[in-house]
């Protein structure tokens, strides 16, 4: 599988760092430039770090990217995190980087999306523009942990979400689902 990951400037960089860690699949990663700064805030991890954990990186003004065409096949795009910001330029169509440009590219060539996002409360705009997403299709992921599980680390509790992410992803890994066999 070919997997787009964007990293969007929300707070909880930390699960898309997590699923570049953990999935196999062949990877494709931007930053956005306000998400650079968030890593720095909330992590430890180098940027050269996180873009070798991808098979391509491009920087998110990079229009020369062959994310930026519909011609590049992948499987799926996902935004981890994706600020209200990116939900809302989604929303409307607006493509001035190539985080938008890319997804305006991933609905119209029918791809599988998904927007994972952290933000809350919820406004109304921001309620309106999850709604039109989803009308479109979009899975839409808030960061919303299980406790079923007991989580002892923030280790445990960040990996609930990431292999939740990765299953909508659709690279099956081991780990603990609720129910009994
Ligand atoms: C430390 C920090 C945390 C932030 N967390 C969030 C967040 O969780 N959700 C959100 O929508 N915006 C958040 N923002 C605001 C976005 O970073 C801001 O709207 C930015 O323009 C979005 O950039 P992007 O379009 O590259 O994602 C945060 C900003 C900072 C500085």
């Amino acid at each position: 599988m070919r997997v787009v990951i964007s990293i969007g400037a929300a707070s909880g960089v930390i699960y898309g760092i997590k699923v570049l860690e953990k999935l196999k699949s062949e990877k494709y990663l931007i930053i956005t430039d306000m998400a650079k700064g968030i890593i720095k805030e909330e992590t430890d991890y180098s940027l050269n770090y996180i873009e070798s954990l991808a098979n391509k990186y491009y920087d998110d003004h990079d229009f020369d990217s062959p994310l930026a065409s519909g011609g590049f096949q992948y499987d799926v795009f996902a935004v981890l995190p994706a600020s209200m910001d990116l939900i809302a330029k989604f929303a409307c169509g607006i493509s001035d980087t190539l985080t938008t440009r890319a997804f305006q590219v991933a609905l119209k060539e029918k791809r599988k999306i998904i927007l994972f996002f952290r933000e809350t409360p919820l406004s109304s705009i921001h309620l309106e523009n999850l709604k039109r997403l989803s009308d479109l299709g979009i899975v839409i992921m808030p960061a919303s942990p299980g406790f079923y599980f007991r989580p002892r680390t923030l280790d445990e509790l960040i990996d609930t979400m990431a292999y939740k992410i990765m299953d909508e992803i659709g690279e099956k890994q081991e780990h603990k689902i609720w129910g009994k066999n």
